[in-house]
């Protein structure tokens, strides 16, 4: 019987790179793993985009953006047969889908650009991570770690 590990990617800074490390990582997941299922919670469908765009995206990528205070009941018929499940989030900190996704992850990833104005404008997301049941760890990515701190 297959557990999976959820991993949410947020942040409520737009365009700090969800969507994208959402993709990259299910991409490389699924060169290993057989089950691998992206949520995407966000009405803009920027990951289904993403996969319907591509040829044979190697995992599956499913809207999960309609009726977010079903997202945990959605997702936990899923656990069980899924070997990882990552779910990209809209670009709000308390959206139900974010504080849902964040409730039942093991993981929270937090994209962002390495400057000071999107670190200030991300900081908001440790509270909505900090009130999540069980709490997920935190981890921050910089989207571009090549550039310098200004
Ligand atoms: N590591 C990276 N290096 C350079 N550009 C990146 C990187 N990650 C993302 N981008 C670019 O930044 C832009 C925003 O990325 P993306 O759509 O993944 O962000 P998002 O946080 O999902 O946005 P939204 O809040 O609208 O959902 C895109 O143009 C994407 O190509
Ligand atoms: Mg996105």
């Amino acid at each position: 019987m297959l557990n999976a590990h959820i991993i949410t990617i947020v942040n409520q800074k737009g365009g700090s790179g969800k969507t994208t490390l959402t993709m990259l990582l299910a991409g490389a997941l699924a060169d290993t793993y057989a089950k691998v299922l992206v949520a995407d919670t966000d009405p803009q469908n920027s990951s289904m985009f993403w996969a319907n765009r591509s040829a044979h995206f190697p995992a599956e990528v499913k809207d999960f953006s309609q009726a977010p205070e079903k997202l945990t009941k959605r997702i936990g018929k899923r656990i069980e047969e899924c070997e990882f499940i990552l779910i990209d989030c809209p670009p709000h900190a308390s959206a139900p889908a974010t504080e849902n996704a964040l409730a039942i992850s093991h993981l929270a990833l937090i994209p962002l650009n390495p400057s000071p104005l999107d670190l200030h404008a991300s900081l908001d997301i440790r509270e909505t991570i900090a009130k999540a049941t069980p709490p997920s760890r935190p981890v921050w990515y910089s989207t571009r770690p090549s550039l310098k701190h200004a």
